[in-house]
């Protein structure tokens, strides 16, 4: 049974996400969605709410677990001797980043393949910021994340400190 991991900050998960889980299903027989802290980045979820949220996007999909992760990916790896990782790649402006990212990591010693796919293109530039950003502005993001995730953001933004986070 081949196992993969997909890590990314999900702040929230979006349809861009899903659309790359589905396409790992196609290969992989398990995918565990890994949520990380960023700490240069200012989340509007907890990691737990993350987590929650994931879960929400995924529940129909028995071949998906959800796990949040505070340490580097490489030790996550070596733990859960994970067989690959998943990443999407929307743009060639993503490539720079993801191979930094990719290389670092196997020199922090991980000892796994990435894995890059590309979302459909209705979903390469989307982003979590935009997302956010659109519903801040109450514009219509139907599109863009599950009707769920959508109504969390919208409650989550309608408390006027986030509002005042975001901006
Ligand atoms: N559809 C829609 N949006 C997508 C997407 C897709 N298919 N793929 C990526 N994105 C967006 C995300 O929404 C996110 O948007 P945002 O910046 O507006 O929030 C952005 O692209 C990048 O997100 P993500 O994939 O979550 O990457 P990241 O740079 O935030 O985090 C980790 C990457 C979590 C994997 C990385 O920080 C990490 O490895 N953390 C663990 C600690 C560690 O090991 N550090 C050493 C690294 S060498």
């Amino acid at each position: 049974m081949k196992n993969a991991i997909y890590p990314g900050t999900f702040d929230p998960i979006t349809n861009g996400h899903i659309d790359i889980v589905k396409r790992a299903l196609r290969i992989f027989d398990h995918l565990t969605i890994v949520v990380a802290q960023h700490y240069s980045k200012d989340l509007l979820f907890s990691a737990e709410e993350r987590k929650e949220l994931c879960e929400l996007a995924t529940k129909n999909m028995p071949n998906v677990e959800v796990q949040i992760w505070e340490g580097l990916l490489a030790e996550y790896v070596k733990e859960k001797n994970a067989d690959a990782i998943v990443r999407g790649m929307r743009a060639l402006s993503d490539f720079e980043y993801e191979f930094q990212w990719g290389m670092m990591n196997r020199k922090l010693s991980m000892d796994v393949e990435i894995i890059y796919l590309f979302p459909d293109e209705k979903y390469i530039f989307l982003s979590s910021s935009a997302v956010k950003e659109i519903a801040l502005h109450d514009g219509d993001i139907s599109e863009f994340v599950p009707e769920e995730i959508g109504k969390k953001l919208k409650e989550r933004l309608a408390k006027s400190h986030t509002r005042e986070q975001l901006k």
